[in-house]
């Protein structure tokens, strides 16, 4: 009997090791035939570590297991077992398949996740990999380029560029040397889609990056990954080696004459390096300093290079577009956002981890019904989408589809669509306070309005809590706002204020401070 437990960092942080360790020696005690097969997560944090038993129904879900669980699990005979007794053990969740929170998905980029073992290729090809590739391999450069553009796929890393467009920017470059750099510093808080999907399935980014080349004609990828992930570190430059190993990358890539290879970096720990040019500073030795735009990344970014750089979901949703033709992607969504967004859930919520679904779910149905609410129980006071520079949604603005011209026009933003949820115990003028301190301790310090001005909001936000001329104090934090928001080099100051106005807009009465009583 197979035994799938995950080996993703999610899972790994609470135990998914010991359990597996436990359920080893177990069976070989017992003289079980079991093999365990570690892979990446499902993305249905709250019941990690999940344990999956192969049947010849489906797999069968057991979560979450605690190390104390291995032995009960195996006396009742559910571990070993070809057709588990249905419903008996508390932890008992059914087919895999038919959890809810996996069921409603449309999972086209995380296909694979949770699945295979991430690090092998025969399971990759099995599950539909490398067909992508292989069809890009036989198109002239400009063919895949359209259909990445007529797929509608847009920048996943947060700020929802068309991805053709980038393409064929670089593509029409006449230059020799060029370069495809993978976006894998994923910053912002209570995200981590291009964590798992590194971790889960790092030949769907390989393969992307591999397409990316062959599409614009650069021959060298740079996966930046930060220090903060040595788990995707690891699989990564494993998954490279064992990429060159098949043939995958290489001098002549599918055995099709044109070269294309891939060379892992690591970040040290600075946010703002996922701001790309801030990024192909690092990447080139040099401080993470933010540089000016124009001229643009696309034609002159690494080493003065013309360089696609994406977010690491972005390329791994690549493949499937060049292998079920761009009109399978572009035909879920809605508006100008197609295709499917992995919307990752944190914080206060029920059910947390990664939902993969075409854009045009409302807030209300994710927060609601998909996440199930808070944790606590207590009703929803705010959600912050877009990370630690997203706005604050409160409640009336839950009719919002995830789409991303409908966010803007709501006042936020969808970015790498992380949702951090907030119960009514939350101080907004605490969150507000805290923005501007993160880009106090984030900023590159390059320009005026984001490395003074932060500093200076931190002080207001302050004075406005202690109740010292308010109406004066909010005035003031309005035209801060706006400076940071017009006046920022990038998107850290500013994207800043949305956080910091949405706070101010939707929650007024949290910025009026207690009465100070005079003893
Ligand atoms: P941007 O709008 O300036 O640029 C988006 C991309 O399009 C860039 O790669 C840019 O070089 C490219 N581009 C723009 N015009 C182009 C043209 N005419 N031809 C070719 N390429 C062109 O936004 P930026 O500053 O790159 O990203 C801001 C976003 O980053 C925010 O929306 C925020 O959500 C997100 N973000 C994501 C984080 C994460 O951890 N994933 C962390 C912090 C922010």
């Amino acid at each position: 009997t197979r035994i799938f437990i995950a080996r993703d960092a999610a899972a790994l942080a609470v135990g998914a090791d010991r359990v597996a360790g436990r359920l080893a020696q177990e069976a070989a005690a017992r003289g079980l035939d079991l093999t365990i097969v570690r892979t990446g997560s499902r993305g249905l944090h709250w019941l990690e570590p999940l344990v999956e038993v192969e049947t010849p129904e489906g797999r069968i879900a057991y979560g979450p297991v605690t190390p104390a669980d291995v032995v009960p699990l195996l006396d009742a005979g559910l571990l070993g077992a070809e057709r588990p007794a249905a419903g008996h053990h508390p932890l008992f969740l059914g087919p895999t398949e038919e959890i809810p929170f996996l069921k409603t998905q449309t999972r086209l980029t995380f296909a694979r996740c949770g699945i295979v073992d991430p690090l092998s290729l025969d399971d990759y090809r099995a599950h539909g990999g490398l067909a992508g590739l292989t069809r890009a391999a036989a198109m002239p450069p400009e063919a895949i380029v359209e259909a990445v553009t007529l797929s509608g796929l847009r920048g996943r890393g947060g700020a929802g560029f068309p991805t053709g467009i980038k393409w064929k920017t670089v593509l029409d470059c006449p230059d020799a040397r060029k370069y495809i750099v993978c976006n894998a510093d994923e910053g912002d808080s209570g995200t981590f889609a291009d964590r798992m999907i590194m971790e889960g399935d790092p030949f769907v980014v390989i393969e992307g990056m591999a397409i990316a080349g062959l599409a614009t004609g650069a021959t060298k990828g740079f996966v930046y990954i930060r220090s903060e992930y040595p788990h995707a570190i690891d699989t990564m430059t494993r998954a490279v080696g064992i990429a060159r190993r098949a043939g995958m990358l290489g001098t002549s890539v599918l055995g099709q004459g044109r070269s294309f290879d891939i060379e892992i970096r690591t970040g040290a720990g600075a946010y703002v390096c996922g701001e790309e040019t801030a990024l192909l500073n690092s990447l080139e030795g040099k401080r993470g300093v933010v540089r000016a735009k124009p001229p643009l990344p696309a034609h002159k970014g690494l080493f003065g290079q013309p360089t696609v750089i994406n977010n690491v979901i972005s390329l791994a949703s690549v493949p499937i577009i060049l292998d079920k033709g761009p009109e399978h992607y572009r035909d879920f969504g809605m508006g100008r956002s197609r295709g499917t967004i992995p919307i990752q859930i944190a914080g206060n919520a029920r059910q947390t981890g990664l939902y993969e679904v075409a854009f045009g779910l409302t807030l209300g149905e994710i927060v609601d019904t998909v996440a199930g609410g808070t944790a606590t129980g207590r009703p929803v006071k705010a959600v912050q989408v877009g990370g630690p520079l997203g706005a604050y949604f409160p409640r009336a603005l839950f009719d919002t589809p995830f789409d991303y011209e409908a966010f803007a026009a709501a006042g936020g933003l969808i970015g790498h669509a992380g949702i951090t949820v907030f119960d009514d115990t939350a101080d907004m003028l605490k969150q507000a306070r805290f923005a501007m301190e993160f880009c106090a301790v984030e900023s590159c310090g390059k320009c005026t309005p984001c490395r003074i001005g932060s500093t200076r909001g931190v002080e207001v936000v302050d004075r406005i809590g202690r109740g010292i001329e308010p109406e004066k104090n909010l005035a003031l934090l309005t035209d801060l706002c706006n400076t940071m928001k017009f006046g920022s080099l990038c998107a850290l100051g500013g994207f800043t204020p949305y956080p910091v106005m949405s706070a101010v807009t939707h929650f007024p009465d949290d910025f009026v401070a207690a009465p100070v009583v005079e003893a």
